[in-house]
């Protein structure tokens, strides 16, 4: 049962009568958001560690018209998150220059997984700022503004006051790379299913110490349709019969359906565990299979047709992903370009989607029409389970 906190009671069993009347109570107001995920919502945390060759040019041409840290030709669904509750974009915690945190910050780095991996980044491409490490990020944070804000320095207006953490909305969208480092592994399906358990209960013990520090609504998007992106579907192994029929590698989404399905549970059990978290999980798989599946027919044309790349069956090849170059004749040249109209196209570098398919996701997802219990974002605070 849905419990809204603060309001009279007959308010709150007249919602568990007509859901649908949520839409007339008022707004969360959250004055903070503080994210947590990969590249699908880092907005410049592997840029501020490694400089351009983490996130080369065409990225960001659409939009902030050159590099701006984002996977994307423009923005990404925590941009379209913080533009809809009225904040400024939020500031990857990593970055030490001219930021400011007043309200929020973003842990999310290219290339995190859940997971500690045991390889390096010059290895496999997975960043060491798991989850864990976001945390302790997160928890550094929250300290070290706290001292900043009382000896009251010139710093003290980028922070954020004492009082948002509570009322922030804590964002997370992680989990796809933890699948994918078992594929580069080599582990079978069945071997990488068989870790996910763990992955999953690594992922709550971060819900669990955010709330033990106070945080209280939370907005976990699952893991999206992996088996329906280039980078999966023109390395791995693939047979006729695995494909379903939008052309997606059914296999790897069959792995990901079962990360979001023992997600989904554990977020059933949290809710009791944490009485007092409003705790939203959407389905982002759903809206981006349904975006894939509409490509067609919403003027995205082929959905697995990337736009930044370069040759293969998808213009995507694996070893010269968007932004590559090549040196000829002394003279540094950009061979993985930009197609002529990204917003044409769902998929941005065979990894991530372009801005116009994360804008299409987030008008989605922003209703509630893909979460559970079915709230829209800016009611995410609300939607406490009644533990009575
Ligand atoms: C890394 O190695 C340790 C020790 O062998 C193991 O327990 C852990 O599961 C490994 N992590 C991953 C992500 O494979
Ligand atoms: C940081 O942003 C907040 C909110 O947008 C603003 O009120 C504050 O003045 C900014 N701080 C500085 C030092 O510019
Ligand atoms: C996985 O298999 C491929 C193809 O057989 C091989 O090239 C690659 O080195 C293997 N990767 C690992 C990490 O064992």
């Amino acid at each position: 049962m849905v419990l809204i906190y603060r309001l009279p009671f007959f308010v709150s069993s007249m919602l568990v009568l007509i859901p649908i009347s949520i839409s007339g109570l008022p707004e969360c107001k959250f004055p903070a958001v503080f994210n947590f995920g990969d590249s699908n919502s880092d907005t410049g945390a592997l840029s501020a560690m490694f400089g351009e060759p983490a996130n080369p040019p065409p990225n960001g041409e659409a939009f902030f018209h050159s590099p701006a840290g984002r996977r994307c030709d423009g923005r990404l669904i925590i941009d379209f998150i913080a533009e809809d509750l009225g904040l400024p974009y939020l500031s990857p915690f990593l970055d030490s220059m001219g930021t400011n945190f007043s309200n929020g910050a973003n842990f999310a780095t290219i290339g995190s997984t859940i997971r500690r991996q045991n390889t390096t980044i010059f290895q496999s491409g997975y960043s060491p700022i798991s989850l864990d490490i976001q945390y302790e990020e997160f928890s550094w944070f929250m300290k070290r503004s706290k001292l900043i804000r009382e000896k009251g320095d010139m710093f003290k207006n980028l922070m954020p006051e004492e009082s948002k953490f509570s009322s922030a909305l804590y964002t997370f969208d992680i989990g796809q790379n933890d699948l994918t480092a078992g594929y580069d592994l080599n582990m079978s399906i069945e071997q990488v299913k068989a870790y996910v358990p763990d992955v999953i209960s690594q992922f709550t013990d971060t819900i669990k110490k955010v709330y033990a520090d106070g945080g209280r609504a939370f907005w976990i998007h699952n893991t999206g349709p992996v088996g329906c992106l280039p980078y999966i579907m023109d390395t791995q192994l693939i047979t006729a019969d695995q494909v379903d029929n939008l052309g997606c590698a059914d296999l790897f989404n069959g792995v990901s359906r079962y990360f979001n399905q023992k997600l989904k549970e554990s977020i059933i059990q949290l809710r009791t565990e944490l009485p007092l978290a409003a705790i939203t999980y959407v389905d982002i798989y759903a809206a981006k299979y349904s975006l894939i599946a509409q490509s067609e027919k919403l003027g995205f044309g082929d959905p697995f047709l990337v736009c930044c790349g370069i040759g293969g069956k998808y213009n995507f090849n694996n070893a010269r992903r968007c932004g590559s170059t090549e040196i000829v004749n002394g003279k540094q040249i950009l061979i993985a370009k930009s197609c002529e109209d990204p917003s044409s196209r769902i998929n941005w570098d065979g990894v991530h989607f372009t801005e116009a398919a994360n804008k299409w996701i987030y008008d989605q997802i922003s209703n509630g029409a893909f979460s559970d219990p079915p709230v829209p974002l800016k009611m995410a605070c609300l939607n406490r389970i009644n533990d009575k």
